[in-house]
């Protein structure tokens, strides 16, 4: 449709496209911005050609992501100059980060929205067909995105969000700045939103929160005990009947305790999976990066957790290059990692943030140091991450099936790791099998079904 200047603002309907950069916050954002835009009557497309509304829901964690911003919102120009009706929204936590940046450098986007706005996207998105661009980027959650409408990437599995924010000040993270300080999500809000989604279907939820150690902390009184209710949080949720699968992400190894360990080991839908971010093994780096546990500590809980759940596996976050890693330092990172024996690594290379503390450090590591650091590093997981998987040939593991690459299935073991496995015809994404694993590399596993008929449920 054309529009003129006499001709009413058109409000809007059809087709939108989503894009999500980053990490489970933002996917599950990204599930509130598909459920608004489809209560609003819209359905998804894959091309911007064909939508009315483009939305960028953007992660600011590495510096790489801004120039994909800018990248992505250059090509979207074309189309904006030939559609004046087309509406540009840039979301998420690079739209909080830039701000009034963002419709400087790019004129063509209708809509900025931060990370705490995301109940206003329809009005906003209204706003700009009449009035022209709008921007907010308001500082605090009123709303949590769980209380809006949920258009699911999937029909079995679901994030939950306990919290949103971060009260740490890790001095790598932009997370803080852009996302704000720690709110709670209150026990019954996150209990009832389980117990609907068991309801509609979902077997498996997965807990989310920047520091899951420290849930509801911010509800308690100040000056009281203000004791984390996390453990309190993973035993309510294992009672939830026909959620089969709990996972959570992230804890802390600074605020993590031993009520968390007895709580995973007495629950029995809590998976077997840890995501445990280590960062460095290096004393004086994880000082400087304001992390408060040191090595020997982490090694420690993790012995402990070990102790409890023998069959857990685990994974975890390493920065290489942080400002002032020497050698010696990477060297205990090395010595860390071979002792730790990650199941799994999410290995980065240090990029610096702006506003951060350690983004102006004076001694950031060369790039070719970074990257010779890096590949050792990398080469060394993998060494250690098949040879976790090669110890479970020969085990029975149950798989909750999921879609895979071109068409296929794919299931994963309650350790999160993947299985490929050879189709059997009547077998769809959300059931449970069992395999018997048969073949491992670093990244997956392979198995053969376990014909028997108690194995498929
Ligand atoms: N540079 C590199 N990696 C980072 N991460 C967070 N901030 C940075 C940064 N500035 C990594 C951390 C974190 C994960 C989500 O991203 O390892 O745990
Ligand atoms: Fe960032 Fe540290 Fe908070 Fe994690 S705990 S979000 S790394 S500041």
């Amino acid at each position: 449709m054309e529009s003129s200047p006499e001709a009413m603002p058109q409000p809007p309907s059809g087709r939108y496209l989503l894009r999500t950069f980053g990490c489970q916050m933002n996917e599950h954002d990204s599930e509130r911005i598909a459920g608004l835009l489809e209560a609003d009557g819209m359905t998804p497309v894959t091309d911007a050609a064909d939508a009315q509304i483009v939305v960028f829901n953007t992660c600011a964690i590495r510096e790489n992501a801004d120039n994909k911003l800018y990248g992505n919102l250059g090509h979207l120009r074309p189309l904006k100059m030939a559609n004046p009706d087309l509406r540009i929204v840039v979301a998420g936590c690079l739209a909080q980060k830039d701000q009034g940046k963002i419709q400087e450098r790019a004129p063509w986007v209708d809509v900025v929205i931060g990370t705490h706005a995301l109940p206003e996207l329809l009005d906003l998105i209204q706003r700009a067909a009449e009035d022209g661009p709008q921007m907010d980027v308001r500082e605090y959650t009123e709303i949590f995105p769980s209380a809006l409408p949920a258009a699911r990437e999937s029909a079995f599995k679901a994030w939950v969000s306990i919290a949103v924010g971060c009260d740490n000040s890790c001095s790598f993270c932009i997370v803080p700045l852009v996302r704000g300080p720690q709110k709670s999500r209150p026990i019954g809000d996150v209990l009832a939103e389980v117990q609907g989604l068991a309801r509609t279907g979902v077997t498996e939820v997965t807990l989310l929160g920047q520091n899951v150690n420290t849930y509801g902390r911010d509800m308690t009184v100040p000056g009281s005990a203000r004791r984390p209710l996390f453990a309190d949080l993973l035993r309510a949720v294992n009672e939830v009947e026909d959620i089969r699968r709990i996972r959570f992400t992230s804890p802390h190894p600074h605020d993590f305790t031993p009520d968390v360990i007895e709580a995973m080991a007495e629950s029995s839908r809590v998976c077997e999976h840890i995501h445990f971010p280590l960062q460095s093994g290096s004393d004086a780096v994880l000082k400087a990066m304001r992390r408060s546990y040191r090595s020997q500590r982490y090694l420690g809980w993790l012995e402990q957790i070990r102790a409890a759940i023998p069959e857990i596996a685990v994974s975890t976050d390493i920065i290489v290059g942080f400002p002032g890693e020497t050698d010696e330092d990477f060297e205990e990172t090395m010595r860390v990692v071979e002792q730790a024996r990650f199941d799994a690594a999410f290995m980065f290379q240090y990029s610096p943030r702006p506003g951060t503390t350690a983004g102006t450090m004076e001694d950031q590591v060369p790039k070719e140091q970074v990257q010779q650091r890096f590949d050792r590093l990398v080469a060394l997981q993998e060494q250690i991450s098949r040879a976790c998987n090669e110890a479970l040939i020969g085990a029975r593991q149950e798989l909750l099936i999921e879609a895979g690459g071109k068409g296929g299935l794919q299931g994963r073991t309650r350790g999160n790791k993947l299985v490929h496995f050879d189709h059997a015809g009547d077998l769809t994404p959300g059931m449970f099998v069992d395999a018997r694993i048969t073949g491992a590399e670093a990244h997956y596993l392979k198995g053969d079904l376990v014909r028997e008929a108690a194995s498929v449920r």
